[in-house]
């Protein structure tokens, strides 16, 4: 009984940011593990990314009001929060008169019309139930209908009972059926006084051709006024293939920069879910683990949590803590957030990444990765082009790569070079 009310007090704090009171902090509280390492995992506390919260709810209060704003692409390295960031936002979204629909795209997954055509259906039907558009959302069903039949998207064409619009989203041409989609959606949505969110995750999955008709689609809901907004986060590379796709990707997109936390915000990613508990830090313990973490919210999650279960005592957490933890913090981020991807690189994959290690320096010019694999740079350029596809690395700069995921180039070296 007492840990039930002990754990829905938890769960308050963590949406409203309440404090629990010292004297509902009991043994069984104390189990408790505040940090919240792993993928898209809501962190106790979302620390210092105040500015972009508020410039993205700028955006969604202008497309709330029918006024359609300059969507936004998060992007940076693994583990830097994207995900988190858009979860947030999401929820912010709900407050407002705007409908939403959040979709991840994945390496080797559906295509995007095939997740345009279900998140177009739900969302046409949100906003229906919020305002009546009978025959605006008819006009949508159907024309949704048409490009689900012609896009192979199975269960959205079955589900609508209506007849097909055909010749409008069908045409075989892939910029003009998503934008006839799409706009069709716009219309119905000013009808009805009300925005629409596209929440996209891992952009840098989208095939070019449907990222480019994407941004035609949203140049043309722009120009027409039409609050339509997409709020996407993906690897570095996204903002290249962006721009390499539409040259006027700049004028459709704000590209943001998530990167590490500031030293300050960095401690309250650590101090604050510990401070639920009245357990606090002494300042050399953040000092140490701000020095290993170099502030990435991954690993000061993960380090968060294995120094709360090493810690002696039950109200401060020493520099001790954090030194005894450190070896199953390594372990623990080894086995998880590296070895997935580890995994998935081919033999060869793997000598151009080692490859890239024992060059040293990063960014790292293809010409020195193809010294230090004894091939040509001609030989190893598909290689390259193979490990960008997947996510592995990205080009820093021109002829200079380095990778997606902060301290693989450690984890490398751990695993094969010692
Ligand atoms: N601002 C933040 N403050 C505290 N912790 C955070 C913050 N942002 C993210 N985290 C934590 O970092 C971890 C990774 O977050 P998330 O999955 O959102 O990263 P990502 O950038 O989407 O990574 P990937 O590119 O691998 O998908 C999670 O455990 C999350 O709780
Ligand atoms: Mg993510």
């Amino acid at each position: 009984m007492r840990i039930y009310r002990n754990i829905s007090i938890y769960a308050i704090y963590c949406t409203q940011s309440t404090r629990i009171k010292e004297s509902e902090v009991d043994t069984c509280m104390i189990r408790i593990n505040p940090y919240r390492p792993g993928a898209g995992m809501v962190p106790a506390y979302l620390a210092g990314r105040q500015d972009c919260i508020e410039e993205a709810v700028h955006v969604l209060e202008a497309v709330s009001v029918g006024f359609p704003s300059r969507s936004i692409v998060y992007y940076g390295l693994r583990g830097v929060g994207k995900t988190v960031l858009l979860n947030h936002l999401e929820t912010v979204a709900e407050e407002l008169p705007v409908v939403s629909e959040y979709m991840e795209i994945t390496e080797r997954g559906r295509s995007f019309q095939q997740y345009l055509a279900l998140a177009v259906y739900k969302l046409i039907h949100q906003l229906s139930i919020k305002q009546q558009i009978a025959e605006q959302a008819k006009k949508v069903l159907s024309i949704l209908k048409a490009f689900s039949l012609k896009y192979a998207c199975g269960d959205v064409s079955v589900e609508i009972t209506l007849d097909a619009a055909h010749g409008i989203s069908d045409t075989g041409n892939l910029e003009n059926d998503i934008m006839e989609v799409l706009i069709s959606l716009g219309q119905a949505a000013k009808s009805s006084r009300q925005g629409v969110v596209l929440f996209i995750d891992e952009i840098q999955y989208m095939k070019e051709d449907e990222l480019e008709s994407l941004m035609t689609a949203l140049h043309r809901l722009n120009q027409k006024g039409l609050p339509i907004v997409i709020m996407a986060a993906g690897l570095p590379k996204i903002a290249k293939i962006a721009g390499d796709v539409k040259s006027y990707a700049e004028r459709l997109f704000q590209f943001v920069e998530i990167g590490t936390l500031t030293a300050e915000d960095a401690k309250k990613a650590l101090t604050e879910p510990a401070a639920q508990f009245h357990v606090t830090y002494e300042p050399e313990a953040l000092q140490y683990m701000l020095n290993i973490t170099e502030g990435y919210p991954y690993f000061l999650q993960e380090y968060g949590k294995w120094t709360w279960e090493a810690r002696k005592k039950d109200t401060i957490i020493t520099k001790a803590d954090a030194v005894a933890a450190f070896g199953k913090f390594e372990a623990s981020l080894d086995e998880s957030f590296f070895k997935v991807r580890h995994d998935r690189a081919t033999p060869r994959e793997l000598a151009f990444m080692i490859a890239m290690v024992q060059c040293g320096e990063r960014p790292c010019n293809t010409k020195d990765i193809a010294s230090q694999m004894g091939e040509s740079v001609q030989r190893i350029s598909p290689l390259r082009a193979q490990l960008i596809h997947k996510g592995f690395i990205y080009a820093a700069k021109r002829g200079a790569v380095d990778f997606t995921v902060p301290h693989f180039d450690s984890y490398l070296k751990r695993m094969h070079l010692v």
